[in-house]
């Protein structure tokens, strides 16, 4: 059963769940602890930049014809899988989480306060079947991915 009748409203519960362990990295006074969050973080931000990109971002410029803010996304997102790279690496490097994190933030305020509203003024942009689309697809993604 769908758990959001709003593709955004979806989306944006990810941003919060990211953040959320963001801080707790920040509080985490061990490294295989910060190892552990470093993984979940990365996985978190995978399955929902993919999701974002196979299903949330066509359909949002098909319907507004926005290229501008989707590039922009794009771009972001290949900012992000590069620092996740380097996390992959060195998991207890708390500098680059922090790198990590700023960018991650910038992102989501840009989904936030441009993407997201525009998405939600746009006719024919189907937010509920997206949301259903989002949640199957993601679910699908974490059931591929190891604990
Ligand atoms: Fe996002
Ligand atoms: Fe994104």
């Amino acid at each position: 059963m769908a758990q959001y009748d709003d593709a955004c409203t979806l989306l944006d519960e990810d941003h919060n769940e990211v953040m959320r362990l963001f801080e707790q990295y920040k509080a985490a006074h061990d490294a295989s602890r910060q190892k552990l969050l470093a993984r979940q973080i990365s996985q978190e931000l995978l399955v929902h930049m993919q999701v974002e990109e196979e299903i949330f971002y066509p359909a949002f410029g098909r319907a507004t014809g926005d290229d501008k803010l989707l590039q922009e996304g794009e771009r972001e997102h290949r900012e992000a899988r590069e620092l996740i790279a380097k996390l992959d690496a060195e998991p207890a490097n708390a500098k680059l989480m922090l790198e990590l994190e700023d960018a991650i933030l910038h992102h989501v305020n840009d989904e936030r306060e441009k993407m997201f509203p525009k998405a939600r003024k746009t006719q024919g942009l189907d937010l509920m079947g997206l949301a259903r689309q989002l949640e199957a697809r993601k679910s699908e993604l974490m059931a591929g991915q190891p604990a």
